[in-house]
């Protein structure tokens, strides 16, 4: 391919790159347009896991995920010397590892395989270029190669940082629901259960793979306004007197209070859950008495997995019911207090609520 023809692939291809926002695509992107301009037969993009200490492929051209071990063959010398390698022979090469052509029924000629690294200098992973059409990989080769592999490394490394960014925010959150329940002996799994009963009928709904992970956090919020409940009422021993019971629930009120100001979608849908989340079907709950459809679909849902888990569970105002009993309970509550859909779904799918409960049992 002419300079001219390169220039213009590139500049055709740096548009579409770079309004790519899912990672996954981007990758495979960058590989096809370096297979294209470097005029290669495929390329690959090997990741490093640490943990197995092996390097896999996130992207590869015409194979399945291939795995290698982080120190062998031509990937693994380039990970481990974090230098660029050009083999123009693989196999007088005593670097190469013909195993993964042995698996896969390739023949490899040459490669040109450079190093991806993080902002900090540590490895990410290797791109690979394999078999070049016409004669032997350049200098220029290199140099693009290592372009495009720049643009890989940045985006690899911002994925790995909003995972963990993700991950932790998830974590505190679910860590201060549960500081919020503290004083009540209601369990961290009975919060973690709520949050995955919650993200089953969602699932089964249909609703967006966004949705289903925000409510599986939502949905443990539902109780945050118990902070504001005096000791002296939610630790309560017995049954609550009438003026214990109009405080008590207020919590849902104050929960609403504490999640609504804020922007992120999470917590908006949290707030409504804490507002919501015990008002029933049929217009009798607290604190507005909406109904129906008035409700929202968070707070209808929550309040199942609530009401299940609360009764199968063991408070100090009443020991946990059998299962038999509390299904019995819910199904006169069908249309009374829940959703009538929403609630079949859930008995539909008992068996896995029964898994969920199973996993994360109280101790
Ligand atoms: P919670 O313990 O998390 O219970 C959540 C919901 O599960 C309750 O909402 C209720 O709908 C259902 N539930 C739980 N236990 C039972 C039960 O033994 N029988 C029946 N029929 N339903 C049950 P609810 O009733 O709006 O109560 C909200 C919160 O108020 C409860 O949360 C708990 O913290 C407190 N609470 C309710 N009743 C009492 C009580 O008698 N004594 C004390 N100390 N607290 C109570
Ligand atoms: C009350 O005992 O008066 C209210 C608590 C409940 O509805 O279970
Ligand atoms: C209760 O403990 O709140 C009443 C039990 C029942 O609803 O059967
Ligand atoms: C519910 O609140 O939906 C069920 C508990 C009750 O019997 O009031
Ligand atoms: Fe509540
Ligand atoms: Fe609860």
């Amino acid at each position: 391919m002419s300079e001219l023809g390169r220039v213009k692939l590139l500049l055709s291809a740096a548009e579409r790159i770079s309004k790519e926002q899912d990672t996954d695509r981007l990758l495979v992107m960058l590989s096809d347009l370096a297979r294209e301009v470097l005029e290669v037969d495929r390329c690959s993009l090997f990741l490093l896991d640490r943990e197995r200490n092996e390097l896999w492929t996130k992207v590869a051209h015409g194979v399945d995920e291939i795995r290698v071990p982080a120190d062998r063959g031509i990937v693994g010398w380039v990970a481990q010397k974090g230098e660029s390698l050009v083999v123009n022979d693989a196999y007088s090469d005593p670097r190469f590892n013909p195993e993964v052509d042995k698996e896969t029924g390739y023949r490899t000629r040459n490669i040109l395989a450079i190093p991806l690294f993080d902002k900090k200098g540590g490895i990410l992973g290797v791109f690979q270029a394999v078999n070049k059409l016409k004669g032997s990989f350049t200098h220029e080769d290199v140099e693009l190669f290592t372009l495009l592999g720049g643009y890989a490394s940045s985006a690899i490394e911002t994925s790995i940082l909003q995972a963990k960014l993700k991950e932790a925010y998830r974590e505190a959150v679910m860590r201060l629901s549960y500081a919020a329940e503290y004083k009540d002996p209601e369990t961290y799994n009975h919060i973690v259960r709520v949050g995955l009963f919650a993200r089953l009928m969602a699932q089964e709904l249909g609703l967006d793979e966004e949705v289903c992970e925000n409510i599986t956090i939502a949905a443990p919020m539902h109780d945050i306004g118990k902070i504001g409940i005096p000791d002296a009422i939610l630790l309560k021993k017995g049954r609550l007197n009438d003026w214990e019971w109009e405080v008590m629930k207020r919590h849902t009120i104050i929960g609403y209070e504490i999640l609504k100001d804020s922007s992120s979608e999470l917590l908006q849908m949290a707030s409504l859950i804490a507002l919501d989340h015990h008002e029933k079907w049929d217009g009798t709950g607290y604190p507005y008495g909406k109904k129906g459809k008035e409700i929202s679909l968070w707070g209808r849902i929550t309040s199942i997995a609530d009401v299940f888990d609360a009764l199968m569970s063991k408070r100090p105002y009443k020991e946990p019911w059998s299962l038999e009993r509390t299904l019995e309970h819910m199904k006169g509550l069908r249309e009374k207090s829940f959703d009538p859909e929403l609630v079949d779904i859930f008995m539909d799918n008992i068996d896995r609520v029964m898994e969920i409960r199973e996993k994360y049992r109280d101790e």
